[in-house]
């Protein structure tokens, strides 16, 4: 396990903001940690780097123990904090070699020159921090984060406030660092976790109300992806049953169906179903987005 979270809990005076949570994050996997605002997000994250003590619990980066005191991890950790604080009075590349000499980072230029390439701050690198885009300055922080090349990144709701084609530049950044690092991603954002990652961790005040795969886990839930179809003629409910990464259905009036189902496949293998039956499709209509929607079951189920 790249990540192992034990039993943690955090309370800030009578507030329990992380109550007895445990989840493990395997190497090279993309963890999406997912949960309303005050939800213990970031209090866990703090927790995850060592920049925050936990009241009780155990915390495992490679199997090393999480402490503050414990200098080894942060060579282990990359992190991007929420808000990400940055230096605005800083140049670019002055603020890579100030974090490279934190790092104390080996030939220091070449390996910040990789990751201006990396990140693509090519042509910003040699501006102020201040005079930077919010993409801009969220690259920068991903530089930081990766800059002495840990094998865990930390991101702290790494794409908010990014404008939609930004919003897809960093994701497909932090899609492409994937590929070489195990990465926790923390976001209130239902369809940030549907873009990016194998595996959702959901939080609800400070509790986890749900941890698995995407889809495995809507098909734990009674309303998962559903689509309302209407077809030219009656189809018998054990016929229904063939349409691909079905679940179940519902009846809706005449000749009109609530499939429920899996969502990656569900519309494509109606329409396939119906040309094998030889029926047509009147009309057809998602009901609901699902992660929306298994997020708002959860969340609402356990408060
Ligand atoms: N330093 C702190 N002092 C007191 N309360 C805090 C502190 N940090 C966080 N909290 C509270 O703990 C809860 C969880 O916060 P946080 O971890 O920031 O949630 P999230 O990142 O999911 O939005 C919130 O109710 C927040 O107000
Ligand atoms: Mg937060």
């Amino acid at each position: 396990m790249s990540i192992l979270v034990s039993h943690l809990s955090k309370q800030f005076g009578l507030q329990k903001a992380v109550n007895d949570i445990s989840f493990q994050v395997g190497k090279g996997e993309i963890l999406g940690f997912l949960g309303p605002n005050g939800a213990g997000k970031t209090t866990t994250m703090r927790m995850i780097t060592g920049y925050l003590a936990p009241d009780t619990g155990e915390i495992r980066i490679n199997d090393i123990p999480v402490s503050e005191e414990n200098q080894a991890i942060k060579a282990l950790i990359g992190y991007l904090p929420e808000n990400n604080p940055l230096y605005l009075d800083m140049y670019v590349k002055e603020y890579l070699r100030y974090v490279a000499r934190i790092y104390k980072i080996d030939q220091p230029w070449k390996r910040i020159s990789e990751v201006i390439g990396m990140t693509g701050l090519s042509t910003e690198s040699h501006k102020l921090i201040r005079s930077l885009s919010k993409g801009y300055r969220q690259r920068v922080g991903l530089a930081q984060a990766i800059l002495h090349d840990p094998e865990v990144l930390i991101l702290d709701e790494a794409t908010s406030g990014l404008d939609p084609n930004q919003l897809i530049e960093i994701r497909q950044l932090i899609r492409d660092l994937g590929k070489e690092k195990t990465i926790l991603l923390s976001t209130h954002i239902m369809q940030e976790v549907q873009a990016l990652c194998d595996r959702v961790v959901i939080i609800n005040k400070g509790i986890i109300v749900g941890d698995g795969n995407i889809q495995l886990l809507s098909q734990n839930l009674s309303n998962a992806y559903r689509v309302e179809v209407t077809f030219s003629r009656p189809v018998v409910d054990i016929t229904l049953r063939e349409i691909r990464g079905y679940i179940k259905h519902d009846d809706a009036g005449v000749n009109r169906y609530i499939i429920t189902g899996d969502e990656s496949t569900l519309n494509e293998a109606i329409f396939d179903f119906a040309i094998s039956k030889n029926l047509k499709i009147l009309e057809m209509s998602t009901l609901r987005e699902s992660v929306e929607n298994i997020f708002q079951q959860l969340t609402t189920r356990a408060s």
